[in-house]
């Protein structure tokens, strides 16, 4: 189905009906070459057409030739039983699987070639791939109605370092300095890089003027209902390579600087990139005392996110004064939010949305119903946290890019209570809901504000405890959301959230999260519920909702348990509410387990794909299930097939595809984690230890250590991956 009254089931291509800056660089610009001079060059093509860049949407959500099964056979696991996991990357026959771009490889204007003793310095590394891939988005180009299928933006997260390898002496070795500071801070973020294809090969465009990084140092700026509240002013720092120093101002609480820990991802349907903070509290450390948490408001939101004086062994704190909350103790607040980037504006400041609340944000999956109204499902990841919505005040509209500029900033948060009977509510996070102990948000001292603005502010900073407040339901960390695309008669909002796994759930002695916002992060010990039925849960299972009326506007819905994921083989005692096989729908039985589902995505075609994040290296609870892997399922038959396992101790994260399907690229983050700088290379070399050059078949891939990357798949026959 294609066309305008279906907007969010279509091929968008420029609704507007006005030229795009692509069509104005196929009329104007007459040669490859020009275009590349710099980044002067898109900003003066934009103008030399007169227009803006609200003519340009580039998005997909179905294809026309919905749906397509699913046709290949599911690989083998990748088992540890010969001594290690395959430290490659294995698809079915018929595929050919290449690395596309890894970390430290140049992306943009200046940037020079990756070194593979990990000797890049911290400018250098700010115009290379970040560290860790996460969540991505294929953004193609399009000329005169047609999304291109070779060339286009990939946006892609970077969530985090691994210092052993990202230094060549480690983390501390010679010791800890600004310089390593900046480094580990460069290789956050989010990496913006053209691709395209050439004959046949993929390969990043070398100083396109699109390449961009955004860092944990680049200047953005807050907007919505929390945007110049007193809690996200902060220290302002005047930030330099040599050090963060104090200017002795607060920043107006519309400024921030960086983005961190961005995990998976989201889209708009006016074609930005959605990208959202999670473990941003482990960045940050003190180098006094964490206040407690009953000795008032900071202390409080330290204790309920998780901010520690260690963080996640990060030290930053120690050389950068912005990250040590004893001296700059508003800071977090700036963090854990969903940022919004236009990767076709490459001069474009990225917003952070506080409309869509504060929170371990995994990703942020949209849905446009029939009547046009948009809403993004969220996951919350942290043990027994919680899944939310956010429904925007205004409608989207298809044909005027611009106007949907600031949808995000006004709209209702929900949170997801499941009830037993298999529907559900969504909670409204607003001054005037009635929380569980029978008080307004409003008069919740938690809350407390001068009128409803200040509270839906405090609301909106303090998300968890508002959550908390109204009685939302305790999760088995929620991971990536994914919409069911809506087409060829497929009417339903149909949402999936992967609940990748709960060590706590039915462990004793049983706790819940308190209304009063009390509770550490992580450290209740719910009992088993409908929603999250097995106790120990530690291989995950994927919920799904439909919305009530097929609006996004419902406030009930009803759910079921896609499936329990498990060890068909298991050898684990089983426990009352858990035998640790799980329910996958695979042939034979058992060919095609995973555990800890984690990256979820619907194609274009509405087949479900899902990735894994456990250990990694086979061992333990993961010897029948072996390397991380991704799978392909369908929604209707619930049947699962392998159809790709990662390198060692690596996790599978991030997967979009171009627009015709036929080729896929996914994230491989971390291979070889645990890794010492003694000994980079204990555990994995990979991608060097899988391909002596990358998918252009020319630049060498040097070894020496294991490098997260994206790889790209194609199938042999040309043919639409996986069908
Ligand atoms: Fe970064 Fe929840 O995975
Ligand atoms: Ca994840
Ligand atoms: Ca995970």
């Amino acid at each position: 189905m294609k066309g305008k009254a279906h907007p969010s089931n279509d091929l968008t291509i420029n609704p507007s009906g006005n030229e795009s800056i692509f069509d104005v660089i196929g009329r104007v610009d007459l040669s490859r070459r020009r275009f590349v001079q710099g980044s002067a060059s898109a900003g003066m093509l934009v103008a030399a057409g007169g227009l803006t860049l609200s003519g340009i949407v580039n998005t997909v959500e179905a294809a026309e030739n919905f749906p397509v099964g699913i046709g290949f056979s599911s690989i083998p696991a990748s088992l540890a039983s010969l001594g290690a996991v395959a430290d490659r990357v294995t698809v079915p026959a018929g595929y050919t699987a290449a690395a596309l771009v890894s970390w430290g490889d140049p992306i943009m204007p200046g940037g020079v070639a990756f070194k593979a003793d990990a000797s890049n310095t911290a400018a250098e590394q700010m115009k290379q791939y970040g560290m860790h891939t996460d969540g991505m988005h294929f953004f193609p180009f399009s000329s005169r109605g047609q999304l291109s299928n070779d060339r286009g933006i990939l946006c892609a997260n970077n969530e985090y370092t691994h210092e052993e390898i990202l230094f060549t002496d480690g983390q501390v070795g010679a010791g800890y300095t600004i310089e390593k500071c900046r480094k580990s801070q460069s290789a956050h973020g989010v990496s913006i890089a053209e691709i395209r294809r050439v004959n046949n090969k993929w390969t990043v465009v070398q100083n396109s003027p699109f390449g961009r990084r955004l860092t944990s140092n680049t200047p953005m700026r807050l907007s919505g209902p929390a945007a110049g509240h007193a809690l996200v002013k902060s220290k302002e720092y005047s930030i330099t390579p040599a050090g963060s120093v104090a200017t002795g101002s607060l920043t107006d609480g519309f400024a921030v600087n960086g983005t961190i820990n961005n995990c998976a991802n989201g889209i708009t349907p006016w074609g930005t990139y959605l990208t959202c903070e999670e473990n941003w509290n482990g960045n940050f450390g003190s180098t006094a005392p964490i206040p407690p948490a009953a000795s008032g408001e900071t202390g409080k939101l330290f204790n309920r996110y998780g901010i520690t004086a260690s963080g996640n062994g990060y030290r930053w704190h120690t050389v950068d004064p912005r990250f040590d909350v004893a001296q700059n103790p508003n800071e977090p607040n700036l963090f854990g939010w969903v940022v919004e980037v236009d990767p076709f504006d490459p001069a474009h400041k990225p917003v952070k949305r506080t409309a869509l609340g504060r929170f371990k944000h995994e990703s942020a999956q949209y849905v446009v119903d029939s009547a046009g109204n948009l809403a993004f499902y969220l996951g919350d990841d942290e043990r027994n946290e919680y899944i939310y919505k956010f429904v925007c005040a205004g409608k989207y509209n298809p044909s005027n890019r611009g106007a949907n500029r600031d949808l995000l900033d006004t709209g209702t948060l929900y949170v997801a209570r499941f009830d037993p009977n298999l529907k559900g509510t969504w909670l409204p996070l607003l001054p005037t809901t009635v929380g569980v102990n029978g008080v307004l948000l409003r008069d919740n001292p938690d809350f407390a504000g001068v009128n409803d603005a200040e509270v839906l502010a405090k609301i909106l900073i303090k998300t968890r405890m508002a959550a908390d407040a109204v009685g939302a339901t305790m999760m088995d960390r929620p991971e990536w959301t994914g919409a069911r695309p809506r087409v060829n008669g497929y009417k339903e909002i149909e949402v999936y959230c992967t609940l990748t796994n709960n060590n706590r759930r039915g462990t004793t002695t049983a706790s819940s999260n308190n209304p009063d916002g009390s509770t550490a992060a992580a450290s209740a010990r719910p009992p088993v519920d409908t929603a999250n039925p097995r106790e120990d849960n530690i291989y995950g299972h994927i919920i799904r909702w439909r919305e009530d009326g097929e609006t996004v506007l419902a406030t009930e819905f009803t759910w079921d348990i896609f499936v329990q994921c498990g060890d068909t083989a298991t050898t684990k005692k089983p426990k009352p509410t858990n035998d640790y096989k799980g329910d996958i729908v695979d042939n034979p039985d058992g060919s095609a387990d995973i555990g800890a589902p984690d990256g979820l995505w619907f194609d274009w075609f509405g087949r479900l794909w899902v990735q894994t994040d456990q250990v990694g290296d086979g061992s333990g609870d993961w010897v029948n299930i072996g390397a991380n892997s991704l799978s392909c399922a369908d929604p209707e038959t619930k049947e699962f097939r392998r159809f790709l396992t990662g390198p060692n101790k690596c996790e599978v994260t991030g997967i979009t595809m171009t627009p015709d399907g036929k080729t896929l690229f996914v994230g491989i983050q971390h291979p070889g984690e645990d890794a010492t700088a003694a000994n980079p290379t204990q555990f994995s070399n990979w991608p060097a230890s899988q391909w002596a050059t990358r998918a252009d078949g020319v630049t060498p891939l040097p070894g020496g250590r294991p490098r997260a990357g994206v790889v790209v798949i194609t199938r042999d026959d040309g043919g639409i991956i996986g069908a």
